[in-house]
């Protein structure tokens, strides 16, 4: 089984996308790999900020390696919070905070349809590779359940009446954007004979 090592400091992505992989190729956290930096996200897309983090990983480790990047998308705020995300409410990064933002703004609008996005970015032999995953749905009015991470409260993907945050990992996998990006990593990594 190949090892990659995932550019992230994030427990949540890195525990949802253990669950996803079963054999098909193990993953180190930057922690493991005993790497102590913030990546920087400083780009205008998630394309971009994927590719920034794991370019910095691969500099420094010269291993394969991958990243992801992820925006929640709100139809009646223009595609908002999108690649801003993580620093909606400032650059303190609180959940609650930008939860808190995000209901405030979406007051009095009709439409309350929204998109999480994932962008992931794989470097394997000094190429890079890029895979999408997206999960559609609502933002509710008012934030219910206490699992998961970020924007999970205030979500509930089509198909689902509960929010992220009532679902376990497993039930959440089964919708997910990151989940979606991940199988089609899988499948290209078994593809290229790497597993
Ligand atoms: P990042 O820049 O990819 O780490 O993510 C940006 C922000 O999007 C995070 O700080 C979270 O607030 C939010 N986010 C990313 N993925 C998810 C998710 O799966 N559920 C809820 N919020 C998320």
């Amino acid at each position: 089984m190949s090892t990659l090592i995932f550019a992230t400091n994030n427990q949540h992505k890195v525990d949802e996308i253990r669950t996803v992989l079963n054999n098909s190729f193990s993953i180190i956290t930057l922690k493991e790999a005993g790497i102590d930096i913030d990546i920087p996200e400083p780009h205008n897309t998630l394309e971009a900020n994927a590719s920034e983090k794991s370019k910095v990983i691969h500099q420094l480790t010269q291993q394969n390696c991958f990243s992801e990047d992820t925006g929640l998308e709100v139809e009646a705020l223009n595609g908002e919070p999108g690649v801003k995300s993580a620093r909606y409410a400032g650059d303190t990064r609180d959940f609650q905070k930008n939860i808190d933002k995000l209901l405030l703004n979406l007051e009095g609008k009709n439409s309350r349809t929204a998109q999480f996005r994932t962008v992931i970015s794989l470097i394997l032999d000094d190429k890079e590779y890029l895979f999408e995953g997206i999960c559609k749905g609502h933002i509710t009015k008012q934030q219910t359940g206490e699992k998961g991470f970020g924007y999970d409260p205030v979500f509930v993907p089509e198909g689902s009446k509960k929010t992220f945050a009532e679902m376990t990992t497993e039930e959440k996998n089964q919708f997910s954007h990151r989940r979606k990006a991940t199988d089609l990593l899988i499948q290209f990594l078994q593809q290229h004979g790497t597993h």
